[in-house]
């Protein structure tokens, strides 16, 4: 069941998304070459912690750290570890932190250094789906045209799309109805209410779509080992837009 959030909720998910925001970018100004992602998750956890907030993703499931930090081939899920970060890598970096009884949700891929131009067009092309995706989104638009939007972008630019995960509703819990792909058909799906809190995260591939997950359990790659990007953001759907908590 979707549910649609009250002015004062929408309120308290300010804080926990403003500290995922404000995380990324404190990440993103200091990743840089020979770091493990550990240290990345390390960083994450401290800054989380700092600002009163609890990282959410440490323990969900079982998932053993606070950030997931996939690298390259990684799609999504990377657990941190003893993996260097190199010149000429992208990472993305998926966050999540909990304060005030609700979840905030972001991700951004970073280039380390010189990275190579189709690397850096995969990066751009990325997050460009998702501005794509919000274009004229509002109260009544039908849930699948965000993954039809998406898709067009990334597909229109040589990527393809990941099909096997998706975004979903946030609120009190992290992933909260409805899943949200990013793929589909122009027209379809349920007309999205004002207040509904989404989390639009398009995962873009170089070569193919198809990914699967390592021993860990949790990573998963691209069956054909080419890079993947992932950008993500929580909106509000509004009558006449969105609004982007995250940014
Ligand atoms: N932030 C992720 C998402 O967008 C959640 C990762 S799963 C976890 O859904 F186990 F790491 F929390
Ligand atoms: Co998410």
């Amino acid at each position: 069941m979707i549910t649609v959030k009250s002015e004062d909720e929408i309120d308290l998910m300010r804080e926990p998304n403003a500290i995922v925001r404000d995380c990324l970018k404190f990440v993103g100004e200091r990743i840089r070459a020979g770091m493990t992602t550990k240290e990345v998750d390390t960083m994450v956890y401290d800054f989380v912690k700092a600002s009163g907030a609890e990282p959410s993703c440490l323990g969900y499931y079982g998932y053993p750290a606070s950030a997931c930090v996939s690298v390259n081939e990684e799609v999504v899920h990377g657990i941190p570890g003893d993996r260097v970060l190199r010149d000429g890598d992208i990472v993305s970096v998926d966050l999540c932190a909990y304060k005030n009884g609700f979840h905030g949700d972001g991700a951004r891929t970073f280039c380390i250094g010189e990275v190579s131009e189709d690397k850096k067009k995969l990066v751009r092309v990325t997050e460009e789906c998702f501005f794509k995706a919000i274009e004229g989104l509002k109260a009544g638009t039908p849930l699948y045209d965000i993954g039809y939007k998406v898709q067009q972008h990334a597909e229109g630019n040589g990527f393809s799309v990941i099909r096997s995960y998706t975004g979903h509703g946030i609120g009190r819990e992290m992933h909260e109805d409805p899943s949200v792909p990013n793929f589909g058909r122009k027209g379809t799906g349920v007309r999205l209410r004002s207040n509904t809190v989404l989390c639009i995260e398009p995962m873009i591939a170089m070569g193919g779509y198809r990914v699967r997950v390592l021993d860990d359990d949790w990573t998963a790659v691209t069956l054909d080992g080419k890079c993947a990007a992932h950008y993500e953001n929580t909106v509000v759907i509004r009558p006449d837009g969105v609004e982007i908590l995250t940014l």
